[in-house]
């Protein structure tokens, strides 16, 4: 990998200003590179320390979930990879939907009134639009034990930017609130958010965490459907990380990984049984 993308300058400092800032033992900030998640998987495998973070002005092969592609153009979002190093097994899910919440909390905090929420597994919206993915990944280039937090939030993007086939359920902050958000700021305020909530790794989501992670729940109370074909209504997210689905007698389906689709009108909430 060549050093003639590394920023001097991001956001108005040198890259060493913000790795002091967010006290983090390593940043790498770079023009342009194809996924910050490959980045930060080679960087960990040649043994950086927990919390080493890399951030790209562009992404050229971005990635998504389910091997989708995660548009990522230049100067218009946050697109930040994080390693982590959980001391022990953490389950599928869990770390994505804690992640999800940190961001959607982090976001609060600079886009109030509006109100970003966490869409089970790792979508962040914001008025029923996705403004944010999470992608965490093992194994690969990241080698034993590291799990790459790889975090995208859409900024700047006006509609015109999103491909066609995106703007319907896509959305950025400035779009969504029309606010300019710092984005040195956004990355600060998740990265100590990680620290309060993920450092140590929950192995469960439980306590003050669990109700972290509720208070941002945006399915909790809706009728859904998921990737697999089960149908209910959502109740709640399982000290794993699971959707947890109740059927009209209450009976509770966890869910461990796909997607879900709201079935009814989105505003309305209905009590979990
Ligand atoms: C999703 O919603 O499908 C997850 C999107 C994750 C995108 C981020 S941007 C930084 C990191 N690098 C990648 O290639 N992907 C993640």
């Amino acid at each position: 990998m060549s050093g003639a993308s590394l920023l001097q300058v991001w956001e108005g400092r040198p890259p060493h200003a913000w790795r002091t800032a967010w006290g983090l033992p390593a940043l790498e900030i770079r023009a342009s590179i194809g996924s910050t998640n490959d980045r930060a998987g080679e960087l960990a495998a040649a043994g950086v320390p927990a919390f080493s973070v890399v951030i790209a002005e562009e992404q050229t092969a971005g990635r998504g979930r389910s091997g989708r592609r995660w548009a990522s153009p230049p100067g218009m979002g946050l697109w930040m990879s994080i390693v982590l190093r959980p001391e022990a097994v953490t389950p599928r899910p869990l770390l994505s939907v804690a992640l999800g919440a940190v961001v959607a909390s982090a976001l609060e905090t600079l886009v109030t009134p509006a109100v970003p929420g966490l869409k089970w597994p790792n979508d962040v919206e914001i008025a029923g639009r996705k403004v944010g993915g999470i992608l965490c990944e093992t194994g690969g280039a990241a080698g034993t034990g590291a799990v790459i937090a790889g975090i995208g939030i859409n900024v700047r993007q006006r509609a015109d930017d999103f491909d066609p086939e995106l703007r319907e359920n896509a959305t950025s902050v400035l779009l969504a609130t029309g606010l300019y958000v710092d984005r040195a700021e956004l990355a600060g305020r998740i990265l100590h958010l990680v620290h309060e909530w993920l450092v140590p790794a929950p192995r469960k989501l439980e306590g003050e965490l669990a109700r972290h992670v509720a208070r941002f729940d945006l399915l909790r109370g809706r009728q859904v459907v998921t990737s697999d074909g089960a149908s209910g209504l959502a109740a709640g997210i399982a000290p794993d990380g699971a959707l947890l689905i109740a059927d009209e007698r209450g009976a509770r389906r966890r869910v461990l990984a796909g997607s879900v689709t709201l079935t009814r009108d989105p505003r309305r909430r209905e009590r979990v049984p």
